[in-house]
């Protein structure tokens, strides 16, 4: 990541920044430690700076939470901070080549893309779990007018379809990298032709990791329009008695199972299977009618007044219920003792929300640098926060 170091300088150097009123918008400074924080704002980003104070040498670098995705972005603002508050560099990364990686992606969406999503009339697949991509890649060749979405956790194999996609010039494939579980919370009713889920990992050991339970089947079939399938596919005896008694329960739907039934297209895992002659089952659920549509959207704003003494009392300990939890870490106030900022992660257990809270002249409380994703965790989430400030 890019980052500077120079010669220790005086505070008043970056306050100085501020007062211009252009890209540096705050310094914060912590309660506890020695990592300061400096707020920028630029070419549309909001994101935070780190100010490392040394004996001999002071660090600056970009924040892990709210970093933007574009590193060339923070790149220009190291720079332009050296030349404008006159900082003497002992030595910096910031003429080193980029990443191919760090490339923004046309066919990689982010989680938030999924918000009020419309797909209007296209016909569209998920795929949970995609791995090497091979199944995904193989029906999305085949069947053009259909947008595929593949989710996945593992972020090498994200990459590796990501390069598929390219050199198969492909246009229909949308890849994203989240728990699939939240994801399908976020897609419209009634908006899928097919969900897959080949040979998704049985974790014996820890059932609640399991991707098939029954909310996920239950928001699998809110999506799925009506005559709609989702089609898993293991080769594990256990997960497929578990998914056939979870198959089960749901009312408006009807389901099939079937042993060892050839595909066109065998994934790797499959391959792997079929040599060491196991049996294969797949189970297709049908959705058999249509469903209410969902309004997940959450405005995730405070309807509180704030001051110091509120932040200072928020529980120092994690709280943990069923669907969510909540931990508040460093606190920080603004040099010019107009507010401060608190961090925070919540939300669910698989995708935690990293974000801090910035509260300002005792009225303005908010998410920074932006919103977090509406997911049902973190609505829950954000009432209880809400809750805890407004005592
Ligand atoms: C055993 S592999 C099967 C891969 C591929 N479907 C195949 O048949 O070759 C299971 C895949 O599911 C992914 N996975 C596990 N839990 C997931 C979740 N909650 N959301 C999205 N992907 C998940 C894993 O990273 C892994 O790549």
């Amino acid at each position: 990541m890019p980052h500077i170091k120079a010669k220790p300088f005086l505070d008043s150097a970056i306050d100085e920044l501020i007062k211009k009123e252009e890209f540096c918008k705050f310094r914060a400074i912590p309660k506890r430690g020695a990592i300061e924080l400096l707020g920028v704002e630029y070419k549309g980003n909001s994101f935070l700076l780190e100010i490392k104070k040394a004996k001999d040498s002071t660090i600056i670098r970009a924040d892990k939470v709210s970093r933007p995705l574009n590193v060339e972005i923070i790149k220009e603002v190291l720079k332009k901070i050296a030349k404008e508050a006159n900082l003497t560099i002992i030595n910096s990364n910031l003429n080193q080549k980029l990443a191919k990686a760090n490339l923004a992606n046309r066919f990689e969406k982010q989680i938030e893309d999924f918000e009020g999503i419309n797909f209007s009339d296209k016909r569209v697949a998920l795929e949970v779990g995609f791995g090497s991509g091979r199944h995904l890649l193989y029906r999305a060749k085949n069947n053009p007018n259909t947008l595929f979405i593949g989710v996945e956790i593992h972020t090498p194999s994200i990459r590796q379809l990501l390069r598929q996609i390219e050199l198969n010039s492909l246009e229909n494939i949308w890849v994203v990298n989240y728990d699939a579980r939240l994801l399908l919370e976020m897609l419209p009713s009634n908006s899928l032709e097919k969900i897959f889920i080949h040979f998704p990992v049985p974790w014996d050991k820890k059932p609640h990791r399991r991707v098939i339970s029954d909310s996920f089947l239950n928001e699998a079939i809110r999506v799925l329009a009506p005559d709609g399938e989702l089609e898993l596919r293991t080769d594990s005896d256990n997960y497929y008695k578990y998914s056939l008694e979870v198959f089960s329960r749901p009312k408006r739907v009807s389901f099939k199972v079937e042993k060892n039934r050839d595909l066109e297209v065998i994934s790797k895992y499959e391959a792997r299977w079929r040599q060491m002659g196991k049996d294969i089952y797949t189970l297709t659920l049908i959705s058999q009618e249509k469903s209410e549509d969902k309004n997940l959207i959450g405005d995730f704003k405070f309807n509180i007044d704030i001051d110091e003494s509120k932040v200072s009392n928020l529980p120092k300990e994690a709280i943990v219920k069923d669907d969510y939890f909540i931990h508040f870490g460093k606190e920080y106030r603004f040099s010019d003792s107009s507010g401060g900022i608190i961090e925070c992660s919540f939300g669910s257990f698989e995708r935690p929300e990293h974000k801090y809270l910035i509260y300002k002249d005792n009225t303005s409380l908010y998410y920074y640098p932006q919103r977090p994703v509406a997911t049902s965790s973190n609505l829950k989430a954000h009432k209880a926060i809400e809750e805890l400030l407004n005592v």
